[in-house]
């Protein structure tokens, strides 16, 4: 005849976690637990008890593991854990015994879980030791020491370099570094399939080919994009400068890496020429590199500017002599910039950008590249391996 084990207990809720809450709703389980195991006579009840107290899923353990202890407020959770722990070790030993008696085939269970009072107390003074020992303050130990992080030196270098220009009254603006086609190439005047795009080396996300091609979505490869973005926002005049992130599919080595960072620039306004773009950027190499350095200009090509050059500055190091830092040649190769192209302004003349009227100027530096050469890195990996030794040197 199957045995029906009477399910009158079930595990309460708790609303209080203090321990003489504990304590009563232990007293209760093991009231329960005494009396569901009297009626354990056979293999096959004792196998329904053991599944009703100890079952993985839902067992009475497991709802009073949810009920009692995760519920439990992070101020109880020491008492909660501590009672329900001293629970599961006697509910487990009990099954275990009534298992013994039922295979001896005695006839009635008699292992009572005495509780006694002094066991209690023990139980409450070790959770004041606990507490106490929680709260002693040695006076005499040595503060601690909290180590005061650090601007990463590039971060450090790209702040300067904003710094510098926003000294000279230009904004910061910032653009997304997962750019479209649009902006990243088509609006700088690199038309669709020119081969200026293949310097480039630039990353694209993948299944876009269903889209427009100036839809489609890339890893920006320059700065450059937030200038049109920047054209879009605010019509002339403007000034600003564009720190960021960009990516490029080139193989990691000592100079190269597929991230790295740029600092955009881009002043437009009425009869800006190329001597404010010289003065610029020399008063800039100056503030940055010292005021001992020279600018040099030296043509070169970008779709987007034109005329275009790229900047060297007399080597800081050796003071133009030839040194191995500038490669002998007393010069040292740092950016590239330009007279923003006409064609450029036609694809933001519905903000005011008129050709006939204004013009400007733009350029773009590699963050890496001048942080390596003002504190001597060898290595541009150095940036992004979060090595302590390397980086507190800059703390
Ligand atoms: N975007 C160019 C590059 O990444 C640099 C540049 C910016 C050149 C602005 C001219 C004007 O190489």
């Amino acid at each position: 005849m199957p045995h029906e084990l009477r399910l009158a207990y079930t595990v309460p809720k708790l609303d209080d976690f203090s321990l003489a809450s504990l304590k009563s709703a232990e007293a209760a389980l093991y009231d329960a637990l005494s009396a569901e195991a009297k009626t354990v006579q056979n293999e096959e009840q004792w196998r329904a008890f053991r599944d009703r107290w100890i079952a993985r899923k839902n067992g009475i353990l497991t709802q009073i593991n949810d009920l009692w202890l995760k519920a439990a407020p992070n101020t109880g959770k020491k008492d909660a854990g501590f009672v329900v722990n001293r629970i599961r070790k006697n509910v487990e030993e009990r099954v275990s015994n009534i298992q013994t008696f039922v295979l001896s085939g005695a006839t009635e269970a008699q292992h009572e879980i005495e509780l006694p009072a002094s066991a209690w107390e023990r139980f409450t003074q070790d959770l004041k030791a606990v507490r106490l020992e929680r709260e002693r303050v040695d006076v005499t130990l040595p503060g601690l020491h909290r180590p005061l992080g650090a601007e990463h030196p590039m971060l450090k270098t790209m702040n300067e370099v904003v710094g510098v220009f926003r000294a000279m009254g230009y904004s910061v603006a910032e653009g997304p570094e997962i750019e479209t086609d649009y902006f990243n190439f088509e609006a700088l005047n690199f038309p669709p399939n020119h081969p200026a795009r293949d310097t480039q080396d630039t990353l694209f996300v993948a299944g876009q080919e269903k889209k427009p091609q100036r839809d489609r979505l890339l890893l920006r490869t320059h700065t450059s994009p937030v200038q049109i973005r920047a054209m879009l926002a605010t019509p002339p005049p403007i000034r600003v400068v564009a720190p960021g992130k960009v990516h490029r599919a080139d193989t990691a080595d000592a100079t190269h890496s597929p991230i790295f960072h740029q600092v955009e620039g881009l002043a437009v306004d009425t009869n800006i020429t190329f001597c404010d773009l010289k003065g610029t950027l020399d008063h800039a190499m100056k503030s940055l590199f010292g005021s001992n350095v020279k600018t040099r200009f030296f043509p070169s090509f970008f779709p987007f500017t034109e005329p275009s050059a790229d900047v060297s500055i007399t080597c800081f190091k050796c003071g133009g002599k030839g040194c191995r830092l500038c490669k002998m040649s007393g010069w040292i190769e740092l950016l590239g910039c330009g007279m923003v192209d006409p064609n450029v302004f036609k694809f933001v003349e519905q903000n005011g950008y008129d050709a006939q009227k204004i013009s400007g100027f733009a350029f773009g530096m590699g963050v890496e590249r001048i942080t390596m050469l003002k504190y001597g890195i060898d290595d541009i990996q150095l940036f992004y391996q979060g090595d302590v030794r390397f980086l507190e040197q800059f703390a």
